[in-house]
């Protein structure tokens, strides 16, 4: 008895140790197999007395039931970790890397405007927006241009039927500056804004695009005087072309909305063909401005002994142009992905750029 308890112990060690399926299967068979160790002492109950053999048959019986059961219980545990460790093994990312060489870029415009955004931002301007189809009142009538005023012909307009029979035709706005009225007719003074946006013109060249897109800014406040205006726009054209004193050259102008009117040009120079924004021998034109007439003013209920204000309005294409090194103003719209992956800006910098705001 002794030595079968002994047996029993030593088998139940070995599956109890057993790491493998395999090792499992090889105790299995040495224990309880054909020749077996249990199995060749079942074979000797024959040569016992039937006494001898009934007591020793039952602790061989209950000595192998036991070794079965611990077998297939270690059986269960090694297939269930083996399946785990297979899970891991082959487990398969399913998730696609992003492609570099299909990232979209950020379109030289919109990287334009969003500096442009961010340098008056910092000035103290928020954000305004009209519409792209207006009525001929805010983007003429309301800015001091009347019905027969020659400068509507400048602005090669693309007009629209009225709404409504009888009502005023609608034109694609031809400038930022009907933003200006609409601002100044729902809010009162102070006001600071900028709108940047689409505008049309029906002209075409090496210089001109149906569709092309401003910003505007506004000023109104009690005192504002062309001092401002200067301070204003000189410390935007330092900070957005990266050059401190950047010379500014300030023309007289004329705008049927401001008086008086200005257009700056800032000071640029040719290297090797390309135009290069600095102190140099020649001067670009790159936006108008001045103060706002008292007629625009009193036009959108604001009274002009009180206040003034002044306003600017510029190309973001022409900025674009001079500050990226880009020299043709129709490529901007050809879609050409070779051009865009060139003078395309990365998403992720354009982020950051905002976020460090
Ligand atoms: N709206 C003018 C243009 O499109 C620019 C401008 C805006 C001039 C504001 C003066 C003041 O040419």
């Amino acid at each position: 008895m002794n030595e079968l308890k002994f047996i029993a112990e030593r088998l139940l060690t070995q599956i109890n140790n057993a790491s493998t399926l395999q090792e499992l299967e090889t105790i299995r068979v040495y224990s309880l197999g054909k020749q077996g160790e249990i199995s060749l002492l079942m074979k000797t109950l024959g040569s016992l007395t039937p006494e001898e053999r009934k007591e020793r048959g039952a602790q061989l019986n209950a000595v192998r039931d036991q070794i079965t059961a611990s077998l297939e219980a270690k059986k269960e545990i090694l297939e269930a970790s083996q399946l785990q460790e297979r899970l891991e093994k082959e487990k398969i990312d399913i998730t696609l890397p992003t492609r570099p060489q299909a990232l979209g870029t950020i379109h030289p415009i919109s990287q334009a405007m969003f500096e442009m955004i961010s340098i008056f931002k910092n000035m103290g301007f928020s954000v305004a927006e009209g519409p792209d189809i207006e009525d001929d009142f805010y983007n003429f009538t309301a800015l001091n241009i009347p019905q027969e005023h020659p400068a509507r012909q400048d602005h090669d307009t693309f007009y629209l039927p009225p709404l409504e029979a009888g009502k005023e035709r609608r034109v694609l706005r031809t400038h930022t500056s009907p933003v200006q009225i609409r601002t100044m007719l729902n809010k009162k003074p102070p006001l600071r804004i900028i709108a940047p946006g689409r505008v049309y013109r029906s002209d075409y060249d090496a210089t001109h695009t149906p569709t092309f897109h401003q910003i505007e800014g506004l000023y109104v406040a009690e005192g504002v005087h062309m001092g401002h205006l200067k301070a204003c726009l000189q410390t935007f054209c330092e900070k957005m072309f990266n050059q401190p004193q950047l010379p500014l050259r300030f023309r007289p102008g004329y705008f049927p909305f401001t008086e008086p009117s200005a257009e700056i040009d800032i000071a640029c120079y040719r290297k090797d063909g390309q135009l290069i924004v600095g102190p140099g021998e020649d001067w670009l034109e790159i936006l108008g401005c001045g103060m706002i007439h008292p007629k625009v003013l009193e036009n959108c209920g604001i009274d002009s002994t009180k206040y003034q204000g002044f306003a600017f309005g510029m190309g973001i294409e022409r900025v674009a142009m001079l500050k990226y090194g880009i020299p043709d103003l129709r490529s901007f719209y050809e879609a050409d992905l070779r051009w865009l992956r060139h003078y395309g800006f990365s998403p992720f910098e354009a982020l950051m750029e905002g976020a460090s705001e």
